[in-house]
């Protein structure tokens, strides 16, 4: 028998006492092979509550990865193969960065329980404290020219998106280029970095955070309007592993349509999962502030916004906020 297959079980009686007979029939194991497994979660920090008569419930899952677990769930080719496991570090995209120079393969994911400098878009930072969400950067090698790295972006949040939707049954959507959000706070950022040389990409580093289950103490009070946590929106803590399978798989499916089909494909599905389209915003740019209504993706990844005076611009790269007024 394996943990996973246990905690399957608990899974699916969240929050109930499931009998010690029940747990050696579903997995066909005896009772004795059942309280050694129990044993064994509770060293990896699962807590438990037994009772001779209703069983054991499941109390807590541990703050601590378990690779050994993320392993037995994994069910891609090439994606997050291999992992690098880190406690500590200053940002999983040096560190990625530095692994793709050495030439790691493509699918090669550096994950950490903390850092401690993580890097947001725009020159911000991102909070990453220990233990509570994911944060991981893998390296990518797509056969591309460097113009359709956006693509890239938005391929990213949309089996992002995906693969939560999926888990958490949240109505979670995306606000152009890339954030996730649930009831307009942000839950997860993600980050492409690119080396070129002439005018193809060497790689790309995609740097994914994913507040999982980071609590309200975790933030300062100022961004409590603008961000959550699937925890915080949920009440429920989620396994990091469970997600990231999950969501590895679904990037890797994605990411071999891409491949063999275009970006048209992936851009319907990130419009049908968007919630910037058709709502006015004001979007901040490098060449200065934009208002006006964007109502559609364009194959590169830009975004087209419908000014009010009826004609139409293209905005590569800005902050996407609340309209003027
Ligand atoms: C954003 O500003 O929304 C992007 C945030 C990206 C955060 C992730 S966490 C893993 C990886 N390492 C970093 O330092 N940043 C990315």
């Amino acid at each position: 028998m394996t943990t996973n297959k246990l905690l399957d079980l608990f899974d699916n009686h969240d929050g109930e006492y499931v009998s010690g007979e029940l747990i050696s029939r579903e997995l066909n194991v005896s009772r004795t092979a059942v309280w050694k497994q129990i044993r064994k979660l509770e060293s990896q920090g699962y807590q438990f509550e037994a009772s001779r008569r209703l069983g054991y419930k499941l109390l807590s899952i541990p703050d601590q990865y378990s690779p050994e677990k993320l392993n037995g769930l994994l069910q891609t080719q090439h994606f997050a193969r291999p992992v690098h496991w880190f406690d500590s570090v200053d940002t999983t995209q040096n560190v990625a960065q530095q692994l793709a120079e050495n030439g790691a393969p493509e699918g090669t994911l550096v994950i950490a329980e903390q850092q401690n400098n993580g890097r947001g878009r725009m020159g911000r930072g991102w909070i990453s404290p220990k233990g509570k969400g994911i944060w991981m950067s893998m390296v990518l090698r797509p056969t591309i020219p460097v113009h359709f790295a956006p693509q890239l972006t938005l391929l990213t949040a949309v089996a992002l998106c995906r693969s939560l939707r999926r888990l958490t049954a949240m109505p979670i959507g995306i606000k152009w280029p890339n954030d996730l959000l649930i009831d307009g706070k942000k839950i997860s950022g993600i980050l492409l970095e690119s080396a070129a040389q002439d005018t193809m990409l060497r790689y790309i580093i995609a740097g994914i955070g994913i507040s999982v289950n980071l609590e309200t103490s975790d933030y300062p009070d100022e961004l409590l309007e603008r961000v959550t946590s699937l925890r915080i929106a949920s009440g429920k803590k989620l396994e990091r592993e469970a997600v990231i399978a999950d969501f590895m798989l679904e990037y890797e499916q994605l990411y071999n349509a891409y491949q063999a089909n275009g970006f048209e494909p992936i851009a319907a599905l990130w419009e049908s999962l968007s919630v910037s389209l058709h709502k006015p915003a004001r979007l901040t740019t490098p060449q200065g502030v934009i208002d006006g209504v964007p109502i559609a993706l364009d194959q590169s990844g830009a975004i087209e916004v419908r000014l009010e005076e009826g004609n139409t611009v293209l905005v590569f790269s800005a902050e996407m906020g609340e309209p003027a007024n």
